[in-house]
């Protein structure tokens, strides 16, 4: 079975290639490497051993995405990651944003349809839930305004395939990931940082390492048990695993409907301070951090519903918080020696 993934050297698209391998799947990957490296194609097969196919291709290039599918007539399934993702910069830069994450799926669901190729599974967002009312989130929690033009391109995208997908042959998946965070438990594969990381875990380990002074923890003036912020953070190879489940669904023919929409976190929400605890506990190492002003755009609290994911995909989040931050502690480790 060929699985068409794009984004697949990316954080959360080269852990999800292990997996599909691990699970006998052919994968080719597709990436600009406008946020990632080719080296990780070389780190999978270490992990796996066995080499994903590579193409060096940008998914707004209507034609090359064309000459993809012609070169690959039997690719049935598309896991599509590829898209920008640093919230601020999209806030500075949106037209970058619409144009790359907006096209890139257009171009992949115009190959879809003229290549018939049946099953998509893409990767959406919490941030599209905004700060819910009601917590945790269900997945018909309402949709609010998105407070960045990256959150937006995701609407956007959900809202361009529910529409596509009426009078088209295909299915789809939106996954709506929570936080993910962590890294292969092999510290071959993670997230390598282009540019400064503004999420909490690298954060986390970059200051623990001694690449920052400090840690800036946003706000603890919330309405939290401990006032700093909470997120339902996933470890990412228990993301990983739910792209597999999801295909799974398909080639089982289980999904009820042309669209599914899942919430993929552990269902569980964790506050800054609590990370930073399980962080030094794992590591051994004391977390210099400071309390400063709330970080603009910010939302108190979310955590998932995911009953819809466990029930439906028969895939639930296995790994806890602090197998989380031990795992992404070992990733700096292994990027520290390798810089
Ligand atoms: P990432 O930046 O590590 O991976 C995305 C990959 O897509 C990169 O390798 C990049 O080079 C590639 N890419 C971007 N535009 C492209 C284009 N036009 N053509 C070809 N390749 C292109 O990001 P990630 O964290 O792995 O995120 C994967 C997906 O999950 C994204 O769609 C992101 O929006 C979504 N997501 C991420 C998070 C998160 O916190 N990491 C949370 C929710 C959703
Ligand atoms: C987590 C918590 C911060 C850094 C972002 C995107 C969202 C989604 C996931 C893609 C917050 C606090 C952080 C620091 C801190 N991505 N924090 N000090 O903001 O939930 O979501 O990533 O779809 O769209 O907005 O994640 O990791 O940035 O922050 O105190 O140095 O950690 O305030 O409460 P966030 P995050």
């Amino acid at each position: 079975m060929k699985v068409l993934v794009t984004g697949g050297t990316g954080y959360i698209g080269s852990h999800t290639v292990v997996e599909l391998q691990h699970k006998g799947f052919d994968v080719v990957i597709a990436d600009n490497l406008v946020n990632s490296y080719q080296e990780t194609v070389d780190r999978i097969a270490k992990i796996t051993g066995k080499l994903p196919i590579f193409e060096h291709i940008d998914l707004t290039e209507k034609h090359r995405v064309d000459q993809l599918f012609v070169k690959y007539g039997d690719i049935q399934h598309i896991i599509h990651f590829a898209a920008l993702k640093a919230v601020g910069e999209s806030v500075q830069q949106p037209l970058k944003y619409y144009y790359n994450n907006i096209n890139s799926l257009v171009n992949i669901l115009e190959a879809m349809q003229k290549y018939e190729v049946k099953n998509l599974v893409f990767s959406s967002s919490c941030t599209v839930y905004g700060q819910s009312e009601k917590l945790p989130v269900t997945e018909t929690s309402p949709i609010k305004q998105a407070t960045s033009p990256y959150g937006h391109t995701k609407q956007i995208c959900e809202e361009i395939i529910t529409n596509t997908i009426i009078n088209s042959h295909f299915n789809a998946v939106l996954l709506r990931y929570f936080n993910p965070v962590g890294a292969h438990p092999s510290a071959i594969i993670g997230e390598f940082p282009i540019g400064e990381p503004n999420n909490l875990a690298p954060c986390i380990t970059q200051t623990a390492i001694g690449k920052r002074p400090e840690l800036k923890v946003f706000g603890n003036d919330y309405n939290t048990p401990d006032g700093t912020a909470i997120r339902d953070y996933i470890h990412v190879v228990d993301l990983a695993q739910s792209h597999v489940a999801a295909l799974e669904r398909f080639i089982s023919e289980k999904n009820q409907q042309q669209l599914e929409t899942y919430n993929i976190g552990t269902g569980k929400g964790f506050s800054v301070l609590e990370i930073i605890r399980s962080f030094e506990k794992v590591s051994g190492v004391k977390l210099k951090y400071k309390i400063v002003d709330r970080r603009p755009g910010d939302i108190e609290q979310i955590w998932a519903d995911t009953t819809l994911a466990n029930k439906k995909l028969k895939w639930k989040a296995q790994r806890d918080i602090d197998e989380m931050m031990l795992s992404a502690w070992k990733w700096e480790q292994t990027l520290n020696n390798t810089k």
